[in-house]
């Protein structure tokens, strides 16, 4: 993969990345379809990436297509796929990793410690694989994006650094491959996520600002809609560092995790 992205860079070719780890949907073909206007060649990584499963999660579990994400990738416009196996990337001997540590430690990185350090490993290493102009990543995972901006930045990786918007389903669910884990009824309260987003954009349109107020009545909508839920965080915070605000101002994202039925999903929203 590597020789092929040298040769394309010879030729003067633009390369764009979308890395996933398959079982595709709309949301990651959107992100395809952006990336191919931003660049000639498309490459798209499928990998479900060890490292960033903690040893009670999903990783063995996580759904796999990689058949069906070929024909998906063609059908968006992409050009090449990057599947490598486990021991290519990990191979027996493997020990550096990347860290970025601030952003890392808060929200998902509180309730899923070591989770960023994998992902941001990974992503490095498909960087450097796959050399490419311009990188497109989902909003969907939004504390993922900002740290892996930072990441980029940080490390000084010449790539155009693409955050593009979330895709939802007609009903308002945030598209995700961990989505097939839901039945019929959790399916219907999974949108206790969306429905607390929605309430809080409406709050501000009404000029309720106070961050603990309107999380106060997200909890509520969630409450009602899928009484078992159990919320993991509702966390106000700037988009760029992450840190949290007692008001919603320029640059505010509600994110929140809520386990439906045991399956745990994660939505965000800017609020401003
Ligand atoms: O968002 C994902 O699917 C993964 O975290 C990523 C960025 C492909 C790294 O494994």
């Amino acid at each position: 993969m590597q020789s092929v992205a040298r040769r394309l860079a010879a030729r003067g070719k633009r390369i764009g990345l979308v890395p996933t780890m398959g079982y595709l949907h709309e949301g990651h073909l959107s992100l395809i379809r952006r990336a191919k206007k931003e660049a000639e060649v498309v490459i798209t990584s499928i990998f479900v990436n060890p490292t960033q499963f903690a040893p009670n999660e999903d990783f063995a579990r996580y759904p796999r297509d990689e058949k069906g994400d070929v024909r998906k990738i063609k059908t968006a416009g992409g050009d090449i796929v990057f599947a490598p196996k486990a021991s290519e990337i990990y191979p027996a001997d493997f020990q550096t990793y990347v860290n970025v540590e601030k952003l890392s430690q808060t929200l998902e990185g509180s309730v899923r410690p070591g989770h960023f350090r994998g992902v941001t490993t990974v992503v490095a290493q498909l960087f450097n694989i796959t050399r490419p102009d311009v990188v497109v990543f989902g909003m969907k995972d939004f504390q993922q994006s900002v740290i892996l901006r930072q990441m980029t930045e940080d490390l000084g990786y010449p790539i155009k650094y693409v955050v593009a918007p979330t895709v939802r389903e007609s009903d308002g669910l945030a598209m995700s491959s961990r989505n097939k884990y839901l039945d019929t009824v959790a399916r219907r309260e999974a949108l206790c996520l969306y429905y607390a987003l929605k309430t809080a954009r409406q709050m501000v349109a009404a000029g309720k600002t106070r961050t603990a107020i309107i999380a106060q009545e997200m909890r509520a909508v969630i409450r009602a809609t899928c009484p078992t839920a159990r919320i993991d965080y509702i966390a106000f915070t700037n988009m760029r560092t992450l840190e949290s605000v007692r008001n919603v101002q320029r640059g505010t994202v509600v994110s929140l995790a809520v386990r439906v039925y045991g399956v745990r999903l994660i939505d965000n929203m800017k609020l401003r």
